[in-house]
């Protein structure tokens, strides 16, 4: 089913999808905003996932599996310190399990992949255990927390302002499921931050990126995981990472949007299953300056100034760009300087008109520069992102070991301040749950919880796990590696 090709994305061999129709015009499709949905005064919310026909191109109808039935789902904005309960619905045809990426969040809350909520009517199953029809060996998770329709997912929101999102993460099944469309974004915002100027309201854009696929009918396209349909001794075709030929941004193909001339700030997601992009934005042939002022975790200690945003899946850069630098007129491009073909550009901001602007970015950002302190006596562990196999099936692993839920690779006190030693053989974007870490050696990138790994690299990350115990998932966010198992449990005690 595949006429795509290898796609060499600077390491990674990933599986380009080609879409069956003829592409749509660039920049021709306003960009959308997702709806805003905060909690209630008793710090509820509640978000239905259910199946929706939208329109993605002109002119056709695409189904999505979407909370609250739309692609992204809406951006939820809390505020930190305020603890909200988030009921999410299940009316898929299929388990789900919703994980907030970025959250400080105690595990029964976590979207741990087998903690299930199942369709709403349907009856629970008793193993708990996840349907497979694909996926890697099917195992069973005795201590699964299945929920039957709904389930209240409870946040503390113990945790400063950051740009995190959403989605679904269903072991074996999270990377189709994504690409039908279960992500949004989630800011949480606090009073430090909002003293400090940045940019707001209007000027304040969430970006959620993500390249996708489509049929003939419009359909989203995504390889079959049926293994019946497999060449036996050949891997999947997809499981090193499926790509699209369509970029999208909130939704919408290579949007464009209207801007002032001012400063703007952009709180960017990669949310696409395997594609890392690098951006730039050009215009007149330059390309424009860009002030970094966020990471996964949060603020920066102080402003970065970069010429290229490279983000792998998972990853968020919050940024601030000066619109008001450039004439009024101007089409400024965002171009991926990784991309091949349809996928070299991702959206354009047109400067329509003047502006005034009180915005500012100060030269101290965080309250708290971010930083772990390693004593010398910090524990060390090491975990290797590589191919294995498992029964003779090639698999991704961590340590040789495909995910088990009940097998934990690791076990860290709370409140212990360890070193993380991580090594990868392709280009692995390697994710912690629960807390940020920090690379050594990469102070100024900020509390990160995603780290895009490059062949053969070694990094070192000082992690430390507050508040909650219990247990967490750490995995691979290209999510066609993380579905072919490269993913591990670790506990909290
Ligand atoms: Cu964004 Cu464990 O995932
Ligand atoms: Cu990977």
């Amino acid at each position: 089913t595949l006429s795509g090709c290898g796609n060499d994305v600077r390491g990674t061999s990933a599986t380009l999808l080609r879409s069956r129709r003829p592409l749509p015009t660039a920049f021709e499709v306003p960009l959308p905003r997702p709806a805003v949905r905060c909690p209630d005064s008793s710090g509820r919310l509640a978000i239905v996932q259910r199946v929706a026909d939208v329109e993605i191109l002109p002119g056709v109808k695409t189904q999505v599996w979407g909370y609250d039935g739309t692609f992204p789902g809406p951006t939820i904005e809390t505020r930190a310190g305020s603890p909200v309960t988030i009921t999410h619905t299940n009316e898929l045809p299929v388990p789900t399990a919703t994980h907030l990426h970025g959250g400080h969040t105690p595990s029964d809350s976590d979207g741990w992949p087998t903690d299930l909520v199942e369709p709403r009517g349907a009856t629970a199953r008793a193993t708990g255990g996840p349907s497979h029809s694909g996926g890697h060996a099917s195992m069973a998770d005795p201590d699964a927390n299945v929920s039957n329709g709904s389930r209240d997912y409870r946040y503390p929101m113990d945790q400063q302002a950051a740009t995190l999102w959403y989605h679904d993460h269903r072991m074996d099944f999270t990377g189709p499921a994504v690409w039908r469309g279960l992500a949004g974004m989630h800011l949480v915002r606090d009073d430090h931050e909002d003293s400090l100027g940045l940019p707001h309201g209007e000027r304040e854009l969430p970006l959620l990126i993500a390249d996708r696929s489509f049929d003939s009918d419009g359909a989203l396209r995504y390889p079959s995981r049926d293994r019946t349909l497999r060449v036996p001794g050949v891997t999947d075709q997809w499981m090193s990472g499926v790509l699209g030929d369509v970029m999208l941004v909130n939704g919408a193909p290579w949007p464009v949007a209207e801007v002032d001339a001012a400063r703007y700030r952009l709180r960017i997601v990669n949310a696409c299953n395997a594609r890392r992009v690098t951006l730039v934005f050009e215009t007149g042939g330059r390309g424009m300056p860009l002030t970094q002022v966020g990471s996964d975790g949060g603020l920066l200690a102080r402003p970065r100034l970069l010429r290229e945003l490279i983000l792998a899946p998972g990853e968020r850069v919050d940024v601030v760009v000066d619109f008001g630098t450039v004439p009024v007129g101007s089409r400024v491009t965002v171009r991926n300087t990784v991309g091949g073909g349809s996928t070299s550009q991702v959206m354009q901001f047109v400067v329509a008109r003047r502006a005034s602007d009180d915005s500012r970015v100060p030269d101290r950002l965080a309250e708290r520069a971010p930083g772990l302190t390693v004593p010398a006596s910090a524990p060390r562990r090491h975990f290797t992102f590589a191919m294995g196999s498992d029964g003779g099936t090639a698999l991704w692993t961590i340590n040789g070991k495909p995910f088990d839920p009940s097998r934990a690779l690791a076990s860290t006190p709370r409140d212990q301040t360890e070193v993380w030693r991580v090594t990868s053989n392709v280009h692995h974007p390697v994710h912690l749950h629960l807390d940020p870490f920090i690379v050594i050696g990469r102070e100024e990138l900020g509390w990160k919880d995603t780290v895009d790994m490059r062949p053969g690299e070694t990094l070192d990350l000082a992690v430390r796990f507050h508040d909650y115990a219990g247990r967490y998932v750490m995995h691979c966010h290209n999510l066609e590696h993380e579905d072919m198992a490269m993913m591990a449990r670790f506990d909290v005690t």
